[in-house]
C-alpha cells in the first residue's frame, strides 16, 4: 500500500467522528458536519421538504430524514448509488446533466422546498487549478437549483473550497439570500480547504 493511503487509513481509524458515526449508525462522518450546523442554525425542521445534492453514501440524508419526519420530504441525488434510507427518495444521476435535473423536478413537483443542501465535490486531482473551477461549477448549479425550487425564506447550504472563484460564489449567495454565513465545522478536517456557505432568507 502507498504511504499516503496508509497514512489516510491510520488517520481515518483514529478519527473521533468516524468512531461516533459507526456507533450512531450514520453512513459517513459527514453527518457530524450537518448535525453541528443544524445545532447552531436550526435549518431543518419537522415537515420540511429538502433536496440533498451529492448525497452518497447518505449520511446527510439520514440526518435530514430523521428531523423532517414522515410529513417531510428528502430527495437525495448522487452519481453513485445510495442504498435505501427510510423516508428518502433517491435519484442516481449526474447533477450536471439535464436529465437528472428533470428527474429531480418530477419528484419534487410544484410545491417549493424549504432547504437545499449540497455536499457535492468533484473527484479531487490535487491540482487547485483543476479542482477549484470544477467545485465552483457544482456550487453554481446548486445555487441555480435553489433559486428555482426554494420558497421565499428558504435556505441553501453548500460545500465550497477556499480559493479563486469563491468570492463570486459568495456574491451569488448574497444576491439571492438575506443572510450569508461561512462555516468551517469542527468535523471538517483542518488541512481541507473546504468551507460551507449557508444562505438563509431566500429573497
Ligand atoms: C463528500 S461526498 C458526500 C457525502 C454525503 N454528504 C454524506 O453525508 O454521506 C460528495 C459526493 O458528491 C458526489 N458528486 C460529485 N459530483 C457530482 C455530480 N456531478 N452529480 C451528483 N453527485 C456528484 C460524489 O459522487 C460524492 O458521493
Amino acid at each position: 500500500m502507498a504511504k499516503r493511503s496508509r497514512r489516510w487509513l491510520d488517520e481515518h481509524e483514529r478519527d473521533v467522528y468516524v468512531k461516533a458515526s459507526r456507533e450512531a449508525g450514520y453512513r459517513s462522518r459527514a453527518s457530524y458536519k450537518l448535525l453541528e450546523i443544524q445545532e447552531k442554525y436550526g435549518i431543518l425542521k419537522p415537515g420540511h421538504r429538502v433536496l440533498d445534492l451529492g448525497a452518497a453514501p447518505g449520511g446527510w440524508s439520514q440526518v435530514a430524514a430523521g428531523i423532517v419526519g414522515e410529513s417531510g420530504l428528502v430527495v437525495a441525488v448522487d452519481l453513485l448509488e445510495v442504498s435505501p434510507i427510510e423516508g428518502v427518495t433517491v435519484i442516481t444521476g449526474d447533477f450536471t446533466e439535464p436529465e437528472t435535473l428533470n428527474d429531480v423536478m418530477s419528484v419534487i413537483g410544484d410545491a417549493p422546498l424549504d432547504l437545499v443542501i449540497s455536499d457535492m465535490a468533484p473527484n479531487l486531482s490535487g491540482m487547485k487549478e483543476i479542482d477549484q473551477p470544477r467545485s465552483a461549477y457544482l456550487v453554481e448549479l446548486a445555487l441555480d437549483m435553489a433559486r428555482t425550487v426554494l420558497r421565499p425564506g428558504g435556505a441553501l447550504l453548500a460545500k465550497c473550497f477556499e480559493g479563486s472563484g469563491i468570492s463570486d460564489l459568495r456574491d451569488g449567495f448574497r444576491g439571492s439570500f438575506g443572510k450569508l454565513n461561512n462555516i468551517k465545522p469542527a468535523a471538517s478536517r483542518d488541512r481541507s480547504r473546504e468551507i460551507y456557505l449557508l444562505g438563509r432568507g431566500r429573497k
